[in-house]
């Protein structure tokens, strides 16, 4: 006892500490930018094309292809896969709506399949009761960092001749059964907003594939449809990946390995401290997937006093996220309501994420599993 009060801290406990990330990367990042700044050279210059050949390296794909956001990879994913009206898309409602709104933008429906309660990816015995004649894509997420089960997805993407595209945005270096994420369907989805685990200054993002026919197109939709300076021969957008936010990824990436580390090291140190809280449960790994935690998720029936109980305790926490999808006002003309969704509609009252960024000291750590400990769950239960 007396070690443990020597050992946590009383500085408050941010959810993320971009802060932490940024000194010790200072002087590297100010002589990125200003190599950049002197260039002269605003996007798709050689900071782009450098991250492209670097990022399809890490995730070991053909192909990378920078752009403005995540948002713009998954939409522009579906675009090039030619999802459009009248198609349908099974995905999650629990994930941030970026998913569905990109799916909601290429013109197409989203179909929502419920949620595996062990690791709050789409329940994939659910999928091919889910697949209609419209069907055209299964787009799982890989949430808080861990892969969904890809591998029955793509054999029943392969029956049914659909797309898997995967939104890969909290999942960067990843990996089920040895492979990483991005390179495990068709298509992959990454953000690198400056909230994710390879975090810009901004907004970026990237897709990553092995078709050169989904390269090409998301080339040419990512920047008007060129084909050169004046050359239209298809309509595009303007979802360029700028050179300064290339450059910060860039010079980032060469981090990302030691930050996963001290993530999953940190996600070992609270399983071990938070072990044996009946009211508690922990985040599960699924065997031969590596969870890169992006977000370190308990859940209790008690959440919300549990999050007034640390926030009195100067520890911040996120909740990820606290309506669903298919029950946000967006979502209405889809039809679903209270109850379709039986474990989506739990984790979101359920699930609590607390501060695991690589910067985190043992103390810090410490300090967040005692307050967690000395949380008294009320006596009745309301769940
Ligand atoms: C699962 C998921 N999909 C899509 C996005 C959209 O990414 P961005 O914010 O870069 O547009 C995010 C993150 O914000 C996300 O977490």
């Amino acid at each position: 006892m007396k070690r443990e009060q020597q050992t946590i801290t009383r500085t408050p406990i941010p959810l993320l500490d971009l802060k932490a990330e940024y000194d010790p990367l200072r002087a590297e990042i100010l002589s990125r930018l200003a190599r950049v700044l002197d260039s002269g050279w605003f996007y798709l210059g050689q900071e782009t094309q450098g991250l492209e050949a670097e990022w399809a390296a890490y995730c070991g794909t053909r192909y990378a292809v920078g752009l403005g956001s995540g948002t713009e990879a998954v939409w522009l994913a579906l675009l090039a896969a030619g999802i459009g009206a009248g198609d349908e898309v099974i995905t999650v409602s629990h994930t941030f709506i970026a998913t569905v709104a990109a799916i909601h933008f290429a013109g197409a429906r989203p179909v929502f399949v419920d949620i595996d309660p062990a690791t709050y990816n789409l329940d994939v015995s659910q999928v091919e009761a889910a697949i209609t004649c419209r069907t055209r894509a299964i787009l799982p997420v890989h949430l808080y960092g861990q892969p969904a089960d890809v591998q029955p997805l793509r054999e029943l993407a392969d029956r049914y001749r659909l797309w898997v595209i995967e939104d890969a945005c909290q999942a960067h270096g990843a990996e089920y059964h040895g492979q990483r994420t991005g390179g495990l369907g068709h298509i992959g989805a990454f953000s690198f907003v400056f909230t994710k685990n390879l975090k810009a200054y901004g907004d970026a993002g990237a897709i990553t594939t092995n078709d050169p026919v989904v390269d090409r197109k998301v080339r040419a939709l990512r920047d008007h449809g060129r084909a050169g300076k004046y050359e239209h021969p298809t309509f595009g957008l303007n979802c360029r990946l700028d050179e300064v936010q290339a450059a910060v990824v860039r010079l980032k990436l060469a981090y990302l390995e030691a930050w996963t580390q001290a993530r999953r090291q940190h996600a070992a140190r609270l399983n071990e401290g938070l072990a044996g809280l009946a009211w508690l449960t922990r985040p599960g790994e699924a065997p031969d997937v590596r969870h890169v935690y992006h977000q370190y998720v308990v859940r209790t029936p008690y959440r919300d006093a549990l999050a007034d109980h640390l926030k009195a305790r100067g520890i911040s926490t996120g909740i990820h996220y606290p309506i669903p999808c298919h029950l946000q006002g967006a979502c209405a003309h889809l039809g679903y309501g209270p109850g379709s969704l039986p474990e989506t509609e739990r984790a979101a009252r359920q699930v609590l994420s607390l501060p695991v960024y690589p910067e985190l000291t043992d103390a810090q750590l410490e300090t967040i599993i005692q307050a967690v400990r000395r949380f008294a769950p009320p006596t009745t239960d309301d769940e």
